[in-house]
């Protein structure tokens, strides 16, 4: 049976068409690399956690020289609100639900490429700190095992040195009441006295 002339048309349409696709996808691929986070998005983080990730609040967490992998893992935990902090489900929850896994990636990576804020140990209580960093105490593991001498951390150990006090005072807190959830950090958390993580805040901490 011969083929009607206007299906055949239509069928050159569809081939030209099919013909143009991958190169529109490359396009398309090559610029959305180049931009996976919207403008929008991107000033949503800035107004709390400062442009580079910097932050002007001591209870917002500072972003900047931060691990790729560490902000990925806790961008993609904020969705399980059995695991976070009170203060994490009312103020990240929402913000993460809104991120897809290309944006997480390309945020984390921007993130972990900025320079990182150094810490600020003062006085006779960051030199206690100190030491209680490096050589643990009864019940409480030294935090370098993990977070590294200077408390750089690496991969999904996050950099702690040079963090808020505020905010490093309310993590240790959160994790030795297990208002955050983290099979690694509850245990070495859970016998910190308030004296001891004022220490450790003296020590790691930058304003
Ligand atoms: C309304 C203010 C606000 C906005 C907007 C916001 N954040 Fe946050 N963010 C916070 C606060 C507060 C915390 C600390 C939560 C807690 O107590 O654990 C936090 C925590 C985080 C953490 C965990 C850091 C760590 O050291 O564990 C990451 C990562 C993060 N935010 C990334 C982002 C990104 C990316 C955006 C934009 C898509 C964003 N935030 C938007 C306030 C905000
Ligand atoms: C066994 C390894 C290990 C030891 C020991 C350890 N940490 Fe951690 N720490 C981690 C890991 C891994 C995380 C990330 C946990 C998560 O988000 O679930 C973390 C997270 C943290 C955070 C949260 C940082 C943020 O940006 O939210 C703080 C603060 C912290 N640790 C402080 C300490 C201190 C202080 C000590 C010593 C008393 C210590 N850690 C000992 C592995 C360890």
């Amino acid at each position: 049976m011969p083929i009607p002339h206007r299906v055949i048309q239509l069928s050159k349409v569809a081939l030209i068409c099919a013909a143009m696709i991958p190169a529109a996808a490359t396009a398309y691929g090559s610029h959305a690399a180049e931009d996976v986070v919207p403008s929008k998005v991107k000033a949503q983080c800035a107004s709390c956690h400062g442009p580079t990730g910097d932050s002007p609040s001591g209870t917002v967490p500072r972003l900047n020289g931060q691990h790729r992998a560490y902000l990925i893992q806790r961008l993609k935990g904020f969705l399980d609100l059995t695991r976070q902090s009170p203060h994490a489900r009312y103020v990240m929850w929402d913000v993460a639900a809104n991120l897809t896994s290309e944006r997480i990636d390309s945020l984390a990576a921007f993130y972990a490429a900025q320079s990182p804020t150094r810490n600020a140990p003062s006085g006779p209580l960051a030199a206690k700190g100190e030491r209680l960093f490096h050589h643990g105490a009864p019940g409480v593991p030294a935090c370098q095992q993990c977070h590294g001498p200077q408390g750089a951390g690496a991969v999904t150990t996050p950099r702690i040195a040079g963090q808020h006090a505020a905010y490093l005072n309310q993590a240790l807190i959160d994790f030795s009441t297990q208002a955050r959830v983290s099979a690694t950090m509850n245990h070495p958390a859970l016998r910190l006295t308030e004296g001891q993580i004022k220490e450790l805040v003296a020590y790691l901490a930058r304003g």
